[in-house]
């Protein structure tokens, strides 16, 4: 592991969804230990303590938050984005981590399928509804941390709950491919300072692979050992993309190479198509109301 940089700017303020484990709880402790102030989003308790006791040996404690959530639920994430909102004026950088792979379709208490809910929804959720926060840093950034570069799956238009078809693949697939939509419609969105970064870490020596079937995690777990990055590499250029936000309001990276914004699964059609089905989708929602 390369030891941790001192914070050459001001102590930035940054949320992590998914900052309990894997990529997103390396980034937090490593920010932590350079001075930032994170909160880290997780739905299990038992890691949140973890990750307060680690901070605490770095002699982080102080700058580490933990918030409970299920991020699955719309009302739930809501819930979280408004503590937040509670706690801090300016965020600086908001990086969307939390992911977790659903053999079997499960519905979310509020009916959405769980995979679209927790790995793309809760992402356009945080993104739009911390713009205000993120809108007030002098150097505000959204990093999605997903598959940007893969050309593998669509958004089924017409089943986007995957009622007819669903496996863990096609549901982490259109997920994948919503997450490239929703960066590209919030960088078009005019008087916008915040950047949007997509970005695709490769395999990587994490994930949690208990809900797979276990000839599945075997295989994982072998591949791994021969190909997957570490976790320090894979998270190396998010620190890139916190510390010096790129200059355009967006950028799409797969692991170090920069992608041509005119790949087809960055169609601006289908990114308006998308805000607009999940702006109704969340309309027909029983909904608690979004911070200004
Ligand atoms: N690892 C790879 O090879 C790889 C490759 C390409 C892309 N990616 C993408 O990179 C991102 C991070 O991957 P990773 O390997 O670091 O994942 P990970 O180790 O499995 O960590 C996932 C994080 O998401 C949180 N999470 C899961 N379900 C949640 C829920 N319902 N509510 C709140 N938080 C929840 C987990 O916390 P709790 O357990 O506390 O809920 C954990 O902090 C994912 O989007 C993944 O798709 C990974």
């Amino acid at each position: 592991m390369t030891a941790p940089q001192p914070n050459p700017h001001s102590p930035r303020v940054i949320v992590i969804s998914g900052g309990t484990d894997g990529m997103g709880r390396a980034l937090g402790l490593a920010r932590a230990e350079r001075g930032d102030h994170v909160i880290a989003l997780g739905s299990n308790p038992a890691k949140g303590r973890q990750l307060i006791a680690d901070a605490d040996r770095i002699g982080a404690a102080d700058r580490v938050d933990f918030i409970q959530v299920d991020l699955s639920g719309v009302e739930a994430t809501r819930r979280a984005i408004r503590d937040i909102a509670a706690r801090h004026q300016v965020v600086d950088a908001l990086c969307l981590f939390a992911n977790r792979q659903s053999p079997k379709r499960t519905l979310t208490p509020e009916g959405l399928e769980r995979t679209f809910a927790l790995y793309y929804l809760s992402r356009y959720l945080l993104s739009h509804e911390l713009a205000p926060l993120l809108r007030r840093s002098a150097a505000g950034v959204i990093v999605n941390v997903a598959g940007v570069g893969m050309d593998k799956g669509s958004v089924h238009w017409d089943d986007l709950q995957l009622e007819r078809k669903y496996s863990t693949i096609t549901a982490q697939l259109q997920a994948g491919r919503a997450n490239d939509l929703l960066g590209v419609a919030y960088a078009a969105q005019p008087k916008n300072p915040v950047r949007y970064v997509l970005y695709h870490p490769g395999f990587t020596k994490s994930g949690d692979l208990g809900p797979l079937p276990a000839a599945a995690r075997l295989f994982i777990r072998v591949a791994a050992t021969f190909a997957a990055r570490t976790v320090e590499q894979s998270i190396a250029p998010v620190h890139g993309f916190i510390d010096n936000p790129p200059s355009t309001p967006l950028t799409a990276i797969d692991r170090d190479t920069s992608l041509p914004l005119t790949l087809k699964t960055l169609d601006p059609a289908g990114a308006e198509r998308l805000a607009e089905t999940t702006q109704a989708l969340l309309a027909a929602l029983p909904s608690g109301s979004a911070i200004e």
